[in-house]
């Protein structure tokens, strides 16, 4: 027994010695010292032992165990460091290596144009508004003079939530909404999101509009006429022109409708303005005085002038954009064009 655990040790001692790598050592503590491992074997064997043996041999073994797992610990330490000092040297990054660039985001163009638009306004006094997306149809339609049933109604695909919720088609709402709870002098702007059943290459079932109003004592068509004309040269070019035609919109009488000069040929005629000069921008009038008198607004003593455009259709006529999904697809080839 005593010869059997002297080959047990020696074995032990010269695998250790010779292991390379960590693997090794784990294999040999499993061989030796696991639960069906040779040391652990002997101790079983103990009982075939002469009882005034067994205390010395009881030592002895002891003993080699404790032998033999310091060696295995020491050798083990040895091999884990080794092996992770040799990992981390392969896994070192090279810091001089030149890296991918990270790409540099931009604005969206719909928010360009939005933020370039309140800063015009802005600079010409007005104020800016927003409001609800999902609209009752009191402030969407019937304070502006469009009743239930009214066949202007169908100027519009409107998306019904219910009888008396839209999805807004209009930032003209807000007209309402901002009459009926403000006293003029009133100068606002409301840029906003407004939905419509609608879907070809110029009509996206969610676009952007941009709305103006003012409402004050002796205000008039002039009035809008300046205004816009500042704003056309400002967003477009100094030698922009607009036109008026005449039109109708039923919270605005009169009403019209306003062309600009093409921005691309400059009014000599090419295809974005389908070789006529001119492209229609937006609707405007002076505020219909039944409107006013609908929101609490003495129309004997005040008079407005409102307007209402797409965002979408300025940025596309400010830089050529064919189709207005594009506005909406989020395609990084199309959007870092606006860097
Ligand atoms: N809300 C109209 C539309 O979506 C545009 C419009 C026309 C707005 C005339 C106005 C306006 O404020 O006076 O088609």
């Amino acid at each position: 027994m005593k010869e059997k655990l002297d080959g047990i040790k020696r074995a032990a001692l010269a695998g250790i010695e010779k292991a390379e790598v960590f693997q090794d050592i784990a294999d040999l503590k499993v061989k030796y010292l696991g639960k069906n491992g040779e040391i652990s074997l002997i101790m079983r064997d103990m009982a075939k032992v002469p009882k005034e043996e067994r205390p010395a041999l009881g030592k002895l073994v002891n003993e080699v165990r404790n032998e033999v797992e310091s060696a295995l610990e020491l050798k083990g330490n040895m091999l884990e460091r080794k092996e992770k000092e040799a990992r981390l040297k392969a896994e070192a990054i090279d810091i001089t290596l030149q890296s991918d660039a990270h790409r540099l985001g931009s604005l969206h163009p719909l928010t360009r144009v939005r933020r370039e638009l309140i800063e015009i306004f802005s600079g010409m006094g007005f104020k800016v508004a927003e409001g609800p997306e999902i609209e009752s149809d009191l402030f969407n339609f019937q304070l502006l003079n469009i009743p239930k049933d009214h066949p202007s109604r169908d100027m519009q695909d409107t998306f019904y939530v219910n009888d008396n919720f839209v999805l807004r088609t209009q930032t003209s709402a807000m007209q309402a909404r901002i009459m009926t709870t403000s006293e003029p002098p009133i100068r606002v702007v409301i840029p906003g999101k407004v939905y419509r059943s609608d879907d070809d290459a110029s009509h996206s079932p969610i676009f952007n509009q941009f709305e103006g109003l003012a409402v004050d004592e002796h205000i008039t068509m002039g009035d809008l006429q300046g205004c816009l004309t500042t704003f056309a040269k400002k967003i477009f070019s100094e030698d922009t022109k607009i036109r008026l035609r005449p039109s109708y919109f039923p919270f605005t009488e009169p009403s019209v409708e306003v062309d600009v000069t093409c921005s691309m040929c400059h009014g000599k005629g090419c295809r974005v303005c389908k070789g006529t000069g001119w492209v229609e921008i937006l609707g405007a009038g002076v505020v219909n005085p039944a409107v006013l008198d609908m929101c609490g607004i003495d129309s004997k003593k005040y008079s407005g002038f409102a307007f209402g455009f797409g965002i979408d259709r300025i940025a596309m006529i400010k830089y050529g954009i064919p189709n207005i999904k594009l506005l909406y697809e989020n395609d990084m080839r199309f959007l870092a064009q606006f860097n």
